[in-house]
């Protein structure tokens, strides 16, 4: 067999992990500071639910879902996102009966059949956070604010933020029905798919990649030029609470996002040296997705950042790379025994320590360790440690010093864990 992943599917190898890990330490941290709680949903699901929350004549379901019959006949599809799956988890424990208010977090990973490209992945991750069971746009700013603040706390910078308003279910038909109208002047010039789309949901013809298509969407009309009064005050009172936090975003109006489940507020967060995908991150309000899905009539906002992306935009700094502290290096048979006793008493302590399992010698043992790119070397030697005395060696300067087993390690946790 060949020894290799899925195409579009990754390893995170232990030399990247470090980047994962402070990602996702980072958005415990600040999400659980915005009053939010972790949820974990299952990977599959009842592929009923995105059809109906992502929308039939959606690029994802449409070309993009893993779906597949188990044993039993069921429709099944692995999650090619969050949003529909926490719903579900919200409505099927009845969540809002405790406090109608949910604001929930997850994350982990996604799939869609997608062409495999930089930035674009059959597996992806995301981290993902939403708001059940508030309307006022006041919360539509505190996920954007949460979500900046986050951003800004993994370092990141040179990002814009990208605001519309896609409407409501007052206003969008009237919006897509001019739609249908431009499109069909602009007929010839589609794709078969946005052929399609023109009847089942031409606001769809937004997503498409076609050259053709995308010159017909250049002068379409825009979804804010049609927006009724409500959604119209809704936004503008996002916007303003979003100056107050003194966030600064671009108006967006060809902005649609790819999910059929979108109302009134819709953002995205691009770099710009990202490329082709440059979307770290999307989100919006989803006033209809709840009822969509056989429940209440429940409001929801919310995004996903793509890990993927966010993490091939973080500096390339040593300190992610997790080193161990210590390397433990041991000479003669008491040499071993001592240093495996000490090794383990320094795990023990949060200190990552390694040692040589396999009796090299001294010179090889020190090769190994500055491989592993360790700090500190403690020589365990025969003489030293008939004496109760073994050697430290600073590996950055070179500098030796012997100094007493007692004591040890709490000498090696004030040099090496700084208390
Ligand atoms: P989305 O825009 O489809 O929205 O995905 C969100 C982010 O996931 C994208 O901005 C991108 O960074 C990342 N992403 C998407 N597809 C891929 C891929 N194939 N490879 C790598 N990264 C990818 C959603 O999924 C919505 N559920 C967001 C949301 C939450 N809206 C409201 N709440």
């Amino acid at each position: 067999m060949e020894t290799k992943a899925i195409r579009g599917f990754n390893d995170v190898l232990p030399d990247e992990i470090g980047k994962w890990q402070f990602v996702e330490k980072t958005a415990r941290e600040v999400f659980e500071g915005f009053g939010f709680s972790e949820i974990r949903i299952p990977i599959l699901e009842k592929t009923e639910l995105f059809t109906r929350g992502i929308g039939e004549a959606t690029d994802i379901v449409e070309k993009e879902m893993y779906t597949f019959t188990d044993r039993s006949g069921n429709s099944l599809t692995l999650r090619p996102e969050a949003t529909a799956s926490m719903a579900r988890a919200y409505l099927e424990h009845q969540m809002y009966a405790f406090d109608p208010v949910a604001k929930l977090y997850c994350m982990g990973p996604m799939f869609r059949y997608e062409r495999p490209q930089k930035g674009r992945y059959r597996q992806f991750n995301q981290i993902d956070a939403e708001v059940f069971g508030v309307g006022n746009p006041m919360v539509d700013a505190e996920v954007i604010i949460m979500l900046i603040h986050f951003l800004e706390g993994v370092g990141m910078g040179n990002l814009e933020l990208q605001l519309n308003s896609l409407g409501c279910r007052e206003c969008r038909p009237r919006y897509r029905e001019e739609l249908k109208k431009f499109f069909a002047g602009k007929s010839a010039q589609l794709c078969e798919d946005c052929q399609r789309r023109l009847q089942t949901n031409p606001l769809r013809i937004f997503d498409c990649k076609v050259e053709t298509c995308k010159e017909a969407i250049a002068d379409a009309p825009r979804v804010i030029d049609f927006i009724c009064p409500e959604c119209q005050k809704h936004f503008d009172q996002v916007k303003e609470y979003l100056a107050m936090a003194g966030l600064t975003y671009v108006l967006n109006p060809r902005m649609v996002r790819g999910l059929d489940y979108y109302t009134r507020t819709a953002f995205e967060v691009v770099s710009y040296s990202l490329g082709a995908q440059n979307a770290v991150t999307g989100g919006g309000r989803y006033d209809n997705l709840f009822q969509e899905i056989g429940g209440l009539d429940i409001p929801g906002i919310g995004f996903a950042i793509g890990v993927e992306r966010l993490i091939s935009l973080l500096p390339k700094e040593k300190e992610f790379i997790q080193v161990p502290h210590l390397f433990v290096a041991a000479l003669g048979e008491e040499g071993y025994r001592e240093a495996y006793k000490l090794v383990n008493q320094l795990h023990l302590q949060g200190i990552r320590a390694e040692l040589d399992y396999e009796g090299k010698s001294l010179k090889s043992q020190m090769r190994r360790a500055d491989k592993l790119k360790v700090r500190y070397t403690l020589i365990l030697g025969e003489n030293e440690l008939r004496q109760g005395r073994v050697v430290l060696r600073n590996m950055e300067d070179k500098s030796q010093e012997e100094v007493p087993i007692d004591g040890l390690s709490l000498l090696l946790r004030s040099k090496l864990l700084g208390h």
